[in-house]
């Protein structure tokens, strides 16, 4: 029925927006002597189905761009805007942008599956439906036998294996993931990125990974470097390690020089 249609003018512009946009942005901690400046002069941009690898030093900002990306913190200079995703409000973002946070994240009282669940209810999810997703996340990441457990009755691994399954089952449309493998060998590292990035295609999700781990780094499509809080990404050929497979790609990378 050609009204239930979306205009196609209006669905590409969707599509190819950005889902998050940063203009010269900087956050400072605190103020006059004791301020801490943890990013500044930031500007990226990750369009829709990009791969992104955030890589640097510790301190060097990235949790902090990762937090500013997902509305969770505001600026204090310049402007993060979500041009891919309508109606940019705090729900919507909460919807749209999953973020996997480099802490502890879980709900202590309510068991794994309980913790994967809770955000589809919120959302509206009906109950079994959100049951389901939640299983089938879990399953994914091969944490079904531990569905029953509270938090606490887990490794750091295994919390951090639950906290993807529960940002994979939202089905969001920008997956922020503050070093994911943190907590896990290397064998199970790569196994929880595969499946996150398997999971992002499937979803059409963009991801943008933060971490140490320069095997995760690659396995990614670009890498950003952060330094002093500072967003550096190489141009492509100028000896820097950021040997992107399609460094001109506009869907694949993100960053931008000024
Ligand atoms: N709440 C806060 N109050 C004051 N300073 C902060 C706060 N959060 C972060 N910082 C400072 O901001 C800078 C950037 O921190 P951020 O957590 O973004 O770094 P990071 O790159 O994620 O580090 P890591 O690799 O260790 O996770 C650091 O100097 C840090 O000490
Ligand atoms: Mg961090």
């Amino acid at each position: 029925m050609p009204t239930e249609i979306p205009s196609v003018a209006d669905g590409m512009q969707r599509m190819d927006a950005a889902l998050v946009r940063c203009d010269d942005v900087a956050r400072t901690y605190g103020s006059g002597p004791a301020a801490v400046v943890a990013v500044h002069g930031l500007d990226c941009h990750v369009p829709p189905g990009a791969r992104i690898a955030v890589v640097g030093p510790s301190g060097s900002g990235k949790s902090t761009l990762l937090h500013l990306m997902a509305g969770l913190d505001r600026p204090t200079a310049g402007k993060v805007s979500h041009p891919g995703i309508d109606g940019a409000d705090a729900d919507t973002l909460t919807r749209h942008i999953g973020v996997v946070f480099q802490g502890p994240s879980l709900l202590p009282p309510l068991t794994v599956a309980e913790n994967v669940a809770l955000p589809l209810r919120i959302d509206g999810v009906p109950e079994t439906e959100a049951d389901d997703r939640a299983q089938v996340a879990l399953a994914r990441l091969e944490l079904t036998e531990l569905a029953r457990r509270l938090p606490d009755e887990l490794s750091a691994g295994q919390a951090q294996r639950v906290a993807v399954a529960r940002v994979l089952a939202r089905r969001p449309r920008l997956v922020l993931a503050d070093e994911p493998t943190g907590q896990l060998d290397r064998a199970t590292g790569r196994q929880v990125l595969a499946i996150l990035l398997g999971t992002a295609q499937e979803l059409g999700a963009a991801v943008l990974v933060t971490t140490h781990d320069p095997r995760i780094a690659r396995a990614l499509d670009v890498r950003w470097y952060m330094a002093d809080g500072r967003l550096i990404r190489p141009e492509a050929g100028d000896g820097g390690d950021d040997r992107t497979d399609h460094p001109t790609d506009q869907r694949s990378s993100g960053g931008e020089k000024t």
